[in-house]
């Protein structure tokens, strides 16, 4: 199985609701080392630019002020097969179709705040960790 990184945000509603030790708890349980970490306040343009490729979209901008209405927390996460096993501990989009047990069915709301993102490829992986990280800032192990 090939090591691969990640990109994960613990998006604001689940930054306020004081779970972020919860949820990196789910990724090291799972094998997954937290290879870079950053808690920041996204600015606007910071946001609009990390989800650029959904700016066509009708809840493109509810999910940008969303994204700015409070601190989250940015890491890489490297693994075997770490796109996919983050992606099965986060839970569907919408948290009301997530797993029982998934980060989004435990901690999310509604799929507008749904607590957390994860990259859906590797090479869409390679330009998030990049978007938040120089390569200085990311810790193999
Ligand atoms: S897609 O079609 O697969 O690209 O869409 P998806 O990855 O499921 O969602 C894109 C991001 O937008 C967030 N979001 C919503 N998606 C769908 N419907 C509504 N109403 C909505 N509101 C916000 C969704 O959580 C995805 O964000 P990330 O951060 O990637 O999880």
């Amino acid at each position: 199985m090939a090591i691969e990184r990640t990109l994960s945000i613990i998006k604001p509603d689940a930054v306020a609701k004081n779970v972020i030790g919860q949820i990196y708890s789910r990724f090291e349980g799972a094998g997954l080392k937290i290879v870079a970490s950053r808690m920041m306040h996204l600015s606007r343009a910071e946001a609009e630019g990390f989800y650029a490729v959904h700016a066509a979209r009708p809840f493109f901008k509810d999910l940008v002020e969303f994204m700015i209405s409070g601190p989250v927390v940015v890491q890489a996460l490297e693994g075997e097969n770490a796109i996919l096993k983050h992606r099965d501990l986060m839970g569907a989009t919408n948290p009301k179709e997530a797993a029982a047990g998934t980060i989004r069915a435990d901690f999310a709301d509604s799929i507008d705040a749904n607590a957390v993102h994860g990259s859906d490829s590797a090479e869409n992986a390679a330009i998030e960790i990049a978007y938040f990280f120089p390569a200085s800032q990311v810790f193999s192990r």
